[in-house]
């Protein structure tokens, strides 16, 4: 009889049931929504964290659209390929281009690169390759962003266009395979220099500028009659003796004979100054006792006189091993000259060690390129027709890669310096070398 009863209270029972079981659902999804959404939270978090602390910034996927609408064309992609200002592929890697003389390999050599490239993997590759290899020294030819100290008008601006990317992407996969005669070019663009008798230019794995020269260029450096820094030396012995100073001293005034006191001066250079506050090379030694000693005005940097007095008195060790400090209060300067020696700079990112201590011994278009050693400063470089000192080189080194060179004598040049000599330990002074 209870049945109507029943099935009205069981309905009502469900309903209470079921709306108590609404409840319960929307309880839970807000629950999980709330989850997700700290989820999320916290691997943004992580991941902003992860991408502070992993540099370079780690592989992206691969670059698979055309950057342009308009398809690549292999006649332009070979002239960029060969321009020195634009791609100047053939600096790094030999290629099938007869009518180019002189091929680099530091890169590997580029024949038939259809049979295991796609455009997307060159594509890729050209973008950024570190992308596809994060310790790549492959300059990254359509990037802008991370890069550091590029100089002043390649600023902002990649050093291929979208255009020029598919170019070059359709000139590569037009390559031929390797010829039969392959091997043989190959082995003539990597001259190993003659090293027999040579030991004394070498110390461990560390190797002067000269073991890279050709004999002719070494036997100039040996004549000193030949030498054409001699010149320098010999000019930086009448300033030695000259009295510039209303004081009526000069340096001999003090120092007597460069050949008794000023031996083995250079093996020690940079070190810290007198106060032991200062990291000082020797060219600025030179210029505080002129400042100090003579109360003269002190030389501009890379000035004939200054370059003179320091050939004369590096001259006075050679032959001696290069032997500077780097310990107590001279280790911040080393660790600062160090860390500019490994950071890659410039529009080609490429830092001192991928060229002189990872590409020593390749081919940079036609140079062999040397270990990038001091112990020849100042240096008579064929090149510049002149002496030179190690800060103009490091200038030079700069502006190659198309990073802002900073002025000569400044501190950052001269820690570097500091680090240069203690990778020349015992190496001995050229001083004044010959240098192509
Ligand atoms: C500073 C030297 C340098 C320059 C300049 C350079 N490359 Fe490379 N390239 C390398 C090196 C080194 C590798 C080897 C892989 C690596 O280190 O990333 C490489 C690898 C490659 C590869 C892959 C080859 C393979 O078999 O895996 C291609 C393709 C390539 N380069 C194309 C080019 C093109 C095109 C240009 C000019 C637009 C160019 N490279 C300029 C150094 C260079
Ligand atoms: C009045 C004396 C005096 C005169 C003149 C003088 N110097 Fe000095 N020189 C010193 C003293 C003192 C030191 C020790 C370090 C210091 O005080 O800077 C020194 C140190 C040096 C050193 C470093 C030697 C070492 O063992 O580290 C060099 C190099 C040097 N002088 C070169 C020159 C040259 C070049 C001239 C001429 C332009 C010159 N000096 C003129 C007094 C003089
Ligand atoms: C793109 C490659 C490249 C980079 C990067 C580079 N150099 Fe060089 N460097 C050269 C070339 C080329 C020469 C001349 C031939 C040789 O001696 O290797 C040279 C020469 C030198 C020499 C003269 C060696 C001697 O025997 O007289 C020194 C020192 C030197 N470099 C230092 C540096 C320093 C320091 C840096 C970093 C700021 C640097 N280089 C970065 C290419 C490079």
């Amino acid at each position: 009889m209870n049945t109507p009863a029943t099935g009205r209270s069981s309905r009502v029972y469900d309903a209470r049931h079921y709306s108590q079981i609404v409840t319960i659902c929307h309880r839970i999804i807000a629950i999980i929504l709330l989850a997700l959404l700290v989820g999320v939270w916290q691997m943004r978090l992580v991941a902003r964290a992860a991408q502070r602390m992993s540099w370079p910034p780690l592989p992206t996927a691969p670059i698979v659209q055309p950057l342009t609408t308009i398809a690549g064309d292999v006649a332009r992609g070979r002239a960029i390929v060969l321009d020195r200002k634009r791609g100047d592929c053939v600096v790094c890697h030999v290629m099938p281009l007869p009518d180019q003389q002189s091929h680099g390999t530091i890169g590997p050599p580029l024949f038939g690169l259809a049979t295991h490239f796609t455009p997307e993997s060159l594509r890729r590759r050209l973008v950024d390759p570190r992308t596809v290899n994060p310790q790549s020294v492959m300059p990254a030819y359509h990037k802008v962003s991370g890069l550091y100290a590029v100089l002043g008008r390649y600023r902002n601006q990649p050093i291929l266009s979208a255009q020029e990317i598919e170019d070059v992407i359709s000139y590569l996969l037009s390559l031929e395979e390797a010829p039969a005669s392959q091997e043989p070019i190959e082995q003539a663009t990597v001259s190993t220099p003659d090293e027999r008798g040579l030991s004394s230019y070498r110390v461990e794995n560390r190797r002067s500028g000269y073991t890279y020269l050709s004999s002719s260029q070494q036997q100039l450096q040996n004549d000193e009659f030949a030498n054409p820094g001699m010149l320098w030396v010999e000019r930086g012995r009448v300033l030695w003796n000259e009295v510039d100073a209303a004081n009526g001293k000069s340096c001999a005034t003090c120092h007597g004979n460069p050949e008794v006191s000023m031996r083995g001066v250079r093996t020690r250079y940079p070190q810290l100054d007198s106060g032991r506050r200062m990291l000082i090379n020797l060219e600025q030694q030179i210029n505080r006792c002129r400042t100090q000693h003579l109360h003269v005005a002190p030389y501009s940097y890379e000035s004939d006189a200054l370059l003179s007095l320091t050939a004369l008195i590096s001259y006075q060790s050679r032959g001696l091993p290069i032997a500077v400090r780097v310990e107590g209060r001279a280790r911040p300067f080393f660790v600062a000259g160090r860390r500019f020696f490994v950071r890659r700079r410039g529009q080609l990112d490429l830092a001192c060690t991928h060229c002189h201590d990872q590409n020593a011994g390749k081919r940079l278009r036609g140079e062999v390129l040397s270990q990038g050693q001091t112990n020849g400063f100042p240096i008579y470089r064929q090149l510049w027709q002149t002496l030179g000192s190690p800060h103009r080189m490091f200038a030079w080194c700069n502006t190659a890669v198309r990073a802002t060179a900073l002025p000569l004598g400044s501190q950052e040049y001269v820690n570097l310096e500091l680090y240069m000599a203690w990778r020349a330990r015992g190496l001995p002074v050229e001083s004044p070398a010959i240098r192509r």
